[in-house]
Order: structure tokens, then C-alpha cells, then sequence
């Protein structure tokens, strides 16, 4: 029998996959100044051990301005690092390869974790030792109600956040990721230069699709300069923005990936919507047809995401040529072991074989992680 082309190992610069299946960030709101912990070593750690050929550590705040919520990950200081390190050594070590998503929150920052209603943090936040941050957008539009009004970027701001892109970059290649994400859906701040309904700027980094996509250019071109170029890159992009028509179309994603794979982008993860409250129509597969898309039309590797909800619509995904990778959120919140049972589903044998780096012994890993404790 064929290997299901869901199973079958995917290669992109330097790093092999073992298989198509791949965990899509999951904020969990749950660090501490940043800090990852063990919460999030055995939540993610679950997904290697379930077979899984790439796992995504959550959107990680380039800066302190670009958390979400103070829950957030963050990656802009050292300790940060160390603390990721032992997730990646985890997930390489126990067969998954291990990606990181960049991410600056931009206007949605600032704001509680969602099971506080995840609204505009203020003066009760604070007293909790919560304060709320001045938010940052392309220009001064706030993403609904209830959430702050940002300011809009000076280019010493846009500076900065290059500059905080670039040195988390380099954070993630000295924690040991194989895969870094740059962040550029959801209403988040890349995404929101990249859509006319949040940039109305009238200088160069707006009017029009070549001046909205000039900022997003920019991080992605640093990000390719520092990131080693074994390594491949990632890009999330919102293909559309919902109602659909109302803003950012198929036609400008098209021509920002191509833009982007210029600069040294391998695979574009095509979500949609985020930057308005509007939801999209919700069915298996939703958002397939983006990743079909971006691939035939700008020449990439594309992921699909978006309730793939079974391993049977996983493979005719990538069987059929619309995407080669396949994310999963909420599927593998539902299952973390989605590949096993995908490997018993497609070829009626399940992949229990899971020790998959024989050149680390148990005795290297414990060296490996002693290390990592003493740090800091
Ligand atoms: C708990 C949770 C947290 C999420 N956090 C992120 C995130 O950090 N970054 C991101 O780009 N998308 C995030 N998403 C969106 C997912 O990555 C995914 O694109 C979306 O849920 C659709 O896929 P699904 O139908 O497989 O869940 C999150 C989704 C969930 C359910």
C-alpha cells in the first residue's frame, strides 16, 4: 500500500518533516511576565508524543506592546529564551520539529485574558498588578468596542518593532527552534497595515496595496536576514478579511505572498478574518480554498487550517494538491494524538513507534535539560 500522502515526510530548506500534520499556535494566556512554564511544556510536549510532524509554540510577543493579554508568551528577553529552549529540545527530542509564531498584538493588545472577558485591561487591572499598555497600530483605530484606542506608528515605532522583531529572531535560533512564523493574520499588527480597513495612512506605508504592504515587507525581510538560511520561514496571512469584499481580498494576498516569497518565504499559513468582529461561515475545511489559492497563484507551499476535522479531509487536502502541510488547533486540542489515529485510519496500522531521535539517549536528554535548569 502507498504511504497517504498525509503521512508522507515533507521537506522545505534544511528540515524534514515526518509527516503533513502540523500543531497551529495556541495562545493559552497562561505565562508568567512572558515566561513559558510546565503548562505549556506539557501541553505542547502532548502533540509531539501524538505524533505530530511540526509543533507551533503559541504567538509570542516580540515586545512587551505586542502581548495580547499579559498571559501572553513573549520572546523579548533572555530568560524568556531559556524557558523556550526546553520546549524545543522536548518537542525535537520526541520526534516533532519545533516552530516558534512571532507575533506584535498591535490595536487587540492590551486587553484580558478571554476568560476575564477579554476586554480593554484598566484601573481594577492595575490595582492587580495588570496595568494596562499603550497600543500601537498603523493608524488611530480602535478594533471594536471595548477595546483601546491606538496610536499611530511614528516611523521610530516601526523602527523599534523591526528592531524587536529581529532580536526575537535570533531568541529563537539560540532556543533551538526549526521553524520560525511571522504573524501577520488575525487583526494583528501586521495584518492591520496590510488591510484598508485598519491603515489608513497617507504616507508610504499606506494608500494603496504596494504602500500597505511596505511595513509587513519590512519585518519579513529582517526576520529572513537573521534567521538562519537552513531554516525555513513561515508567514500566517488572513487571506480576507470579513464580510468579505469589505477590505483585504484573495487578489491582495496573492500579491503579498508573492512579495513575500521574494524575500525567503517557504510556506504561507492561510487563515482568514480577525481584523473585524465579522466571523466567517464556518465549515470543514473553511478556509481550504485560500491555501489552493496561494499556492497555485504565488508558487508556495501553503498550509490549510481551519476545521480539518479528520484525517479522511486531511489527506484528500494534500492528496489533491490544495495545500502540503495541514494545521490543526482545536482538532488536536480534541485529539493530541491525531496523527496516530490519522497513521491507523489511512493505513490501518497506528504509528506507536515514537522514539524518534535515537541519537539522544534518555541520559543525553537528562544532560540536556540540567543545563537548561542552571542557566539563569
Ligand atoms: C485556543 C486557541 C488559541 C489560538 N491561538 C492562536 C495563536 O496564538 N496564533 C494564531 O495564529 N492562531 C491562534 N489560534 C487560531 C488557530 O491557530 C487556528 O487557526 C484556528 O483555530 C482554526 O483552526 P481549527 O479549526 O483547527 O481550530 C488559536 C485557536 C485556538 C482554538
Amino acid at each position: 500500500m502507498t504511504t497517504p500522502q498525509l503521512l508522507t515526510p515533507f521537506k522545505v530548506r534544511d528540515l524534514t518533516l515526518k509527516n503533513r500534520i502540523v500543531i497551529s499556535p495556541m495562545c493559552q494566556y497562561s505565562a508568567v511576565d512572558g515566561v513559558v512554564n510546565d503548562w505549556h511544556l506539557v501541553n505542547l510536549g502532548r502533540f509531539a508524543m501524538g505524533g505530530a510532524g511540526l509543533v507551533f509554540v503559541e504567538a509570542s510577543g516580540v515586545e512587551p506592546r505586542g502581548r495580547i493579554s499579559p498571559g501572553d508568551v513573549g520572546i523579548w528577553n533572555d530568560e524568556q529564551a531559556r524557558a523556550l529552549a526546553r520546549i524545543a529540545d522536548f518537542l525535537k527530542a520526541n520526534g516533532a520539529a519545533a516552530g516558534i509564531q512571532l507575533a506584535h498584538a498591535g490595536r487587540k493588545g492590551s486587553t484580558r485574558r478571554p476568560w476575564d472577558g477579554g476586554t480593554e485591561l484598566d484601573a481594577a487591572d492595575a490595582a492587580n498588578g495588570e496595568a494596562a499598555w499603550e497600543t500601537i497600530a498603523p493608524s488611530p483605530l480602535p478594533f471594536a468596542e471595548k477595546y483601546p484606542t491606538p496610536k499611530a506608528m511614528s516611523t521610530a515605532d516601526m523602527a523599534q518593532v523591526i528592531v524587536a522583531f529581529r532580536e526575537a529572531t535570533l531568541r529563537a535560533e539560540t532556543a533551538g527552534f526549526d521553524v520560525v512564523e511571522v504573524h501577520a493574520a488575525h487583526g494583528y499588527l501586521l495584518h492591520e497595515f496590510l488591510s484598508p480597513l485598519s491603515n489608513h495612512r497617507t504616507d508610504e506605508y499606506g494608500s494603496g496595496r504596494a504602500g500597505r504592504m511596505r511595513f509587513p515587507l519590512e519585518v519579513i525581510e529582517t526576520v529572513r536576514a537573521v534567521w538562519p538560511a537552513h531554516k525555513p520561514l513561515f508567514l500566517r496571512v488572513s487571506a480576507v478579511d470579513y464580510p468579505e469584499g469589505s477590505g483585504l481580498t484573495v487578489e491582495d494576498t496573492i500579491a503579498f505572498t508573492q512579495a513575500a516569497k521574494a524575500l525567503g518565504v517557504d510556506v504561507v499559513d492561510c487563515s482568514s478574518g480577525g481584523n473585524t468582529p465579522t466571523p466567517p461561515a464556518l465549515f470543514p475545511g473553511y478556509q481550504v480554498q485560500f491555501a489552493q489559492a496561494v499556492r497555485k497563484e504565488a508558487g508556495l507551499a501553503t498550509m490549510a487550517v481551519g476545521l480539518i476535522l479528520d484525517a479522511k479531509l486531511a489527506n484528500e487536502i494534500v492528496s489533491s494538491g490544495q495545500a502540503d502541510l495541514i494545521a490543526l488547533a482545536r482538532p488536536a486540542l480534541d485529539d493530541p494524538n491525531f496523527a496516530i489515529h490519522a497513521s491507523a485510519e489511512l493505513t490501518g496500522e497506528p504509528d506507536y513507534a515514537l522514539a524518534p531521535t535515537p541519537a539522544k539517549s534518555g541520559l543525553d536528554r537528562l544532560a540536556q535539560s540540567l543545563r537548561h535548569m542552571k542557566v539563569g
